[in-house]
């Protein structure tokens, strides 16, 4: 067991936040594999200011997930603390607040919001400060190893932080520049928990369980956050907090065991967003449940092209068997 200020978490696996994918209905399938703590997609402190219906949708969480963060991004500490009260009000039982502080979407930059916060520490150190204060909850954040190759600031930036007061830092090892491509810098973060005063939950190419011992290892993290590498792989959360807890390694998923986790995880989208928009989510996510399978490229194209009910999705299930 580990904690975030008070809150104890029972698991080193903490499921990724990944906007368009992080639902309520995918944050609850993958707990039940071993998450330890589950963060919803960023959320925008304004878009909650402002009422936006949908932006306050993402503040619903249940009790079987818990220990949950809300994430937010916002540009100005004032405004995050606004959205903070609101975080709580609509949704008390709220275990943590994480700060994405590693978007390089530049509609999120263009803000002040995201990863543009990680180019000034001491900018950085006020915002986070005003945060820290102010939230009633625990505070965590999101960083990158740094604004580009040129600028790889994460060591002043976490101390920064840590002094500002998070309770935990989640950290992609890759540069805001790098986006999603490139290898994550795990050599980089050599030995980083051992310098740190709070947790170090590690983010960046987590798809295996041996490569995943690898970083933590050369990282010494408390934790490890699944992110695209449990999309269509929840095994990949099981292997992981069964290795914590017992130190066996489990077998990968049977494409028959996947092909259950899909149908599970669509009954609970389904419920979540209606039978047609869960569909459209689907054609991206249903895929992955293929993936490193052989000859199944034909079923995975159906289910990106043609997805549009329940039925059709149980149709070209029975039809790959042919
Ligand atoms: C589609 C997608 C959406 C993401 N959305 C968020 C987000 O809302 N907040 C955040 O902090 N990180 C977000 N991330 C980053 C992931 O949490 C994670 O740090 C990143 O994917 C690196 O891990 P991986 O290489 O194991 O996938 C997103 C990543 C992807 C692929």
């Amino acid at each position: 067991m580990w904690k975030i200020g008070n809150v104890e978490i029972k698991s080193r696996v903490v499921l990724a936040p990944m906007a368009g994918i992080t639902s309520l209905a995918y944050r609850n399938f993958m707990k039940q594999f071993g998450v330890g703590l589950t963060v919803t997609e960023m959320v925008s402190d304004c878009g909650l200011i402002y009422g936006n219906e949908k932006t306050i949708e993402y503040l619903k969480t249940t009790n079987e997930e818990r220990p949950v963060a809300i994430q937010l991004f916002g540009g100005d500490a004032d405004n995050i603390c606004k959205a903070i009260d609101i975080v709580l009000k609509e949704n008390p039982s709220v275990d943590i607040i994480d700060i994405n502080l590693g978007c390089p979407v530049p509609k999120v930059t263009k803000t002040g919001a995201g990863s543009a916060l990680l180019k000034d520490p001491k900018k950085l150190y006020e915002y986070m400060k005003k945060i820290c204060d102010y939230s009633p909850i625990p505070v965590t954040a999101k960083i990158r190893l740094g604004w580009d190759d040129k600028t790889i600031n994460f060591m002043e930036n976490i101390e920064v932080l840590e002094k500002a007061g998070v309770k935990a830092i989640g950290l992609h090892a890759r540069t805001a520049k790098q986006g999603y491509s490139g290898k994550a810098n795990y050599e980089i973060i050599r030995d980083l928990q051992d310098k740190m005063t709070v947790p170090l939950i590690i983010s960046g190419d987590i798809y295996t369980l041996d490569e995943t011992l690898q970083f933590l290892d050369i990282s010494k993290a408390t934790a490890v956050m699944v992110a695209r590498g449990g999309v269509g792989n929840p095994r990949l959360i099981e292997q992981l907090n069964h290795y914590f807890q017992t130190g066996e390694k489990l077998p990968d998923a049977s494409l028959e065991e996947n092909i259950s986790y899909l149908m599970k995880f669509t009954d609970m989208l389904i419920e979540e967003k209606g039978e047609y928009k869960a569909m459209m989510l689907l054609r991206g996510i249903a895929p992955k449940f293929f993936d490193g399978f052989p000859n199944t490229k034909r079923i995975k194209n159906a289910l990106a092209q043609t997805l549009t009910t329940r039925a059709s999705l149980t149709r070209i299930l029975s039809e790959s068997d042919k």
